[in-house]
């Protein structure tokens, strides 16, 4: 199996220790489980790395973007995690599940003035500026409240990540961050400090997701240029480099062709090599954050389904349709995302069958999963897909007017609703 949580027994699924079935069955289908003990195991392999390898004050953020919802954030609270936050709504909830916001770290490539004041408001302890235009916003809504806003910079390295297009975010090109190679990072820095309510900190850098690095260059590649970029802004600028946050984007295993992920060995290069770049360039060893998303609650979900039709398409294909789809994983629909799909009610059966797996939206796109090889299934039978733990519950819609499944969150062998199923009533909440 790709992960450990997920076992055989008799014909039955089980994750995170318990009966697929039996909690398909109590809970219904489409059903997100998220397993806690995972989730935690996973924040401590990163604490724990960061920490040994880097010492005292680094840490990891867990980027809330993978899956934010109020038990996420109480989780990361108990965990002692930062977290990474992209847009009011993530700051509202991490506030109702009082999570220290000190610790909070706000992303974004466009920041309202609205939310830049809400983020104030509610103690955000660091902006992450993306451009100039929001820094000035930035200082004038720090003036006004009376604050010095403790800044980090997002610079863009120059760095191919190897993955696909849509999660590439550390290329000059990219919508997010200020570029080294064309200057104008420097200049950002120059006029960044004339600023009087904001204080720079540091520099942060994210080259992209399901990153594996198989080389093992990116990431050192990155910090090389982010530390001899901010060795040459403290020689000419004299602002000191004293947060490096290296971002996300370490990869996890959707299939069993997809490679392991060694974060405490990635994370043991990486503070090897910073470690030699600071002396290298005559600089001290700054803070090093880093932005875990994925590689905190992926392999943590999994998302089971009922099957509904199966048509077969005499010498052409066959489809399973299922009961979710598109609107509570977009992922195959969007970046031809590759997913480990399981018969949760029959694992000791042959797998002679082979169909895609669609959803219930009206739209050809909606699939799950193509080419699925499994037990021909009937009606009713449970499908599961594996490693849906980040980027699904987070990227959901009500397309269709369907509504999103709950989550429930398995922890020392029982279940316990995090999030409720959303009702036809909550759909139409709004509708006047
Ligand atoms: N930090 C920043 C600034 C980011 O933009 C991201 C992800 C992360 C950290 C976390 O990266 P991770 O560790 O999760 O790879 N919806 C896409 C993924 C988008 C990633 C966006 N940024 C997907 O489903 O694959």
């Amino acid at each position: 199996m790709i992960c450990e949580n997920i076992t055989a027994n008799g014909n039955h699924l089980y994750f995170a220790a318990l009966d697929t079935v039996d909690l398909a069955k109590k809970h219904g289908t489409p059903l997100y489980l998220m397993d806690e003990n995972r989730i935690r195991s996973n924040c401590r392999i990163y604490l724990n790395a960061m920490k040994k390898y880097f010492g005292e004050g680094s840490h990891p953020l867990y980027a809330s973007k993978a899956a934010s919802f109020k038990r996420i954030y109480e989780i990361m609270k108990e965990e002692g995690m930062g977290i990474d936050l992209v847009s009011p709504g993530e700051i509202y909830t991490a506030v109702k599940a009082d999570f220290p916001m000190e610790n909070s770290f706000f992303h974004g490539n466009n920041k309202t003035d609205s939310d830049i004041a809400l983020a104030m408001d509610k103690g955000v302890g660091y902006f992450m500026a993306d451009n100039m235009c929001e820094l000035k916003a930035v200082n004038t809504l720090a003036k006004e409240k009376g604050i010095t806003q403790k800044v980090i910079i997002r610079l863009t390295p120059g760095i191919d990540p190897h993955t696909y297009a849509a999660v590439a975010t550390g290329k000059v090109d990219s919508k997010f961050g200020v570029a080294i190679e064309t200057g104008q990072a420097d200049e950002f820095v120059k006029e960044a400090i004339t600023f009087e309510n904001i204080e720079i900190v540091g520099y942060h850098c994210h080259v992209g997701s399901q990153v594996f690095d198989e080389e093992g260059s990116v990431y050192l590649d990155a910090s090389t240029i982010m530390l001899s970029f901010g060795a040459e802004m403290q020689k000419k600028y004299g602002v000191e480099m004293k947060i490096l946050n290296m971002g996300g984007g370490f990869g996890v295993r959707y299939t069993d062709a997809d490679p392991y992920m060694d974060i405490d060995g990635n994370i043991e290069k990486l503070a090897e090599h910073i470690k030699n770049e600071t002396a290298r360039f005559g600089i001290s060893m700054p803070k090093i954050l880093m932005e875990p998303g994925r590689s905190i609650v992926a392999d943590a979900g999994m998302t089971l389904y009922s099957v509904g039709t199966v048509k077969e398409i005499t010498g052409y294909k066959n489809y399973v349709s299922i009961d979710g789809g598109m609107t509570d994983n977009p992922r195959y629909a969007l970046y031809g995302s590759k997913y480990t799909v399981l018969l949760a009610n029959r694992m000791d059966e042959e797998k002679d069958f082979t169909a895609d797996v669609a959803g219930r939206c009206c739209e050809s796109g909606d699939i799950i999963q193509p080419d699925v090889k499994m037990p021909k299934p009937q009606r009713g039978d449970i499908i599961a897909v594996c490693t849906t733990g980040a980027y699904n519950y987070s990227m959901a819609s009500n397309y269709n007017r369907i509504p999103r499944p709950p989550v429930v969150m398995i922890s020392g062998g029982k279940d316990y609703v995090a999030v409720k199923r959303e009702s036809f009533e909550d759909l139409i909440r709004n509708d006047l």
